[in-house]
């Protein structure tokens, strides 16, 4: 391992959160409800219905959602106060001396429905307010244009992504944005995880997946749209503001061959070109050789207007960004798949030489390693690590105080694996801690899996006061960003 420290002077030190996991403030200021906004907090209900939302909501979900009466706790419309908290939180983030914050906009609080003709003024000028006071402590925003939040109206009235008249409509909430935030934001990332609209449609591209004729169909014509979409986007964010750079961004697991047998190799390049697709489409400007024979094994012919080869080619992004929480072992061999990991993305194996976080993510900060090297070599685009962290139950001590040092041994790992992949000569040039102020989680809706470096006084049904406290890692992350990681 390397000794030497080869974090550059200007590395973009953070943390990242989005606006449907901490805001709240869901009847304020015009906003409408979000895709997000959707899902309920019930801890009688049984603990795989919590992450089965994310991956199979169901139209009656969807309608009580909409029941002003609606009986059911939903967390993300509460998040953890962050829109009457901003200020006290940037504080605390500028105290940790973050250089970057990465966060996204509620777009229900720009285009409430989503299909309205002008953005709503009150939208606007709170995310100019966020931003006017990250640039009072020269944190750098980095801005996720998408988040898991798209209006939950251009899902039941148009179908969500897999309808085209989507992509003016996200054309108009991301120029709303541009023109709004021109001169003050240079970092922009189109779409959060957008290789996630494999695993959970609803979330990604708004399409309920329950009693849907043909599902993959829809999924990968919505994810054309959205390439359309992050294309034009990037045209138009060049356009007001040159010296801006657009990123694409993929939850990245990285995946392993369970065995040496040639089929878990084969396999293990299959199922990591799922997720390497979207970036690959997004970086390099094309759909990749093998799309061919991959819409062919899922059965989908997807439709392509005349001009989005050329929109596609003539605007790739300018970085590439992307999350890493595990890594994940593939085989080809139905009889060792008996053990799933409980993870977001892939139906992975366990791998026998790693640990587990509580929540069955798999821990490998050498992996991480691994994936920066394969992302640059595949694209030589700059990178940001976009979200890594790990999500734990943490003790309130009676003194107030949190101990938190598994937190801080997973960061460590991890960081001290970027300065291994910078060292390799890969061109990272930030990361964000995930979650750097607790959150209501994206996959369960609980508060109770935290990520931050700061705590939230608040339960998994939402009560507490959602007075802020630092933990362990706070002090610890401090020093990191002070000494430019010599103290990793
Ligand atoms: C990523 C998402 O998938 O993972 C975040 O971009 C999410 O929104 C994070 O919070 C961690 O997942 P979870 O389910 O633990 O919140």
């Amino acid at each position: 391992t390397t000794s030497k420290n080869y974090f550059p002077k200007d590395f973009l030190w953070g943390g990242a959160t989005a606006a449907n996991q901490v805001e709240g403030g869901s009847n304020e200021g015009g906003k409408g409800l979000s895709l997000s906004d959707v899902y309920i907090f019930d801890s009688s209900m049984p603990k795989e219905r919590w992450t089965d939302q994310w991956h199979m909501m169901t139209h009656k979900q969807v309608e009580e959602a909409q029941d002003p009466n609606s009986p059911h706790y939903y967390p993300k419309r509460k998040g953890t106060g962050f829109y009457y908290h901003y200020k006290e939180d940037i504080k605390l983030f500028a105290e940790m001396g973050f250089k970057t914050y990465r966060m996204s906009i509620a777009w229900t609080r720009i285009f409430p429905k989503g299909d309205e003709a002008e953005p709503n003024e009150a939208g606007l000028a709170f995310y100019e307010a966020v931003i006017d006071e990250l640039l009072k402590y020269d944190i750098e925003p980095i801005i996720s244009l998408s988040h898991y939040e798209m209006p939950l109206h251009l899902a039941t009235e148009y179908g969500g992504w897999v309808n085209r008249k989507v992509i003016d409509f996200y054309l108009n909430f991301v120029t709303a944005m541009f023109e709004r935030l021109q001169g003050k934001v240079k970092y922009w990332i189109t779409f959060n995880e957008i290789n996630a609209v494999k695993h959970h449609p609803y979330t990604s591209l708004g399409i309920i997946e329950e009693g849907h004729p043909h599902i993959e169909q829809a999924k990968y014509q919505g994810a054309h749209h959205q390439f359309v979409a992050s294309a034009l986007a990037t045209k138009k964010a060049h356009e007001l503001m040159p010296d801006c750079k657009v990123g694409c961004m993929i939850s990245y697991q990285l995946l392993v061959p369970y065995s040496a047998h040639p089929d878990d190799i084969q396999k293990t390049v299959e199922a990591q070109r799922e997720s390497l697709f979207f970036t690959d489409v997004q970086a390099r400007g094309y759909y990749p050789a093998y799309t061919e024979r991959m819409f062919e094994n899922k059965n989908v012919k997807i439709k392509v207007e005349r001009g989005d080869i050329e929109i596609l080619r003539q605007y790739p992004v300018d970085f590439v960004s992307f999350s890493y929480y595990m890594s994940s072992a593939i085989s080809a061999h139905p009889e060792t798949l008996e053990s799933a990991v409980g993870n977001l993305i892939t139906g992975g194996i366990v791998n026998p030489h790693l640990e587990s976080s509580d929540w069955g993510w798999q821990i490998d900060p050498q992996g991480l390693r691994t994936a920066l090297n394969q992302l640059y070599d595949r694209y030589q685009k700059p990178i940001l690590v976009a979200e890594n962290g790990l999500g734990a139950v943490d003790v309130v001590e009676a003194d107030g105080s949190i101990h938190d040092p598994y937190r801080i041994d997973y960061l460590k790992r991890h960081l001290q694996q970027v300065n291994e992949a910078l060292h390799d000569g890969v061109d990272v040039f930030g990361y964000t801690a995930w979650g750097c102020i607790d959150i209501v989680s994206a996959s369960t809706s609980q508060m109770s899996k935290r990520y931050g470096f700061i705590y939230v006084d608040q339960d998994d049904e939402g009560n507490g006061t959602q007075k802020r406290s630092k933990k362990d890692s706070f002090d610890w992350y401090k020093e990191v960003i002070a000494t430019n990681g010599d103290t990793l």
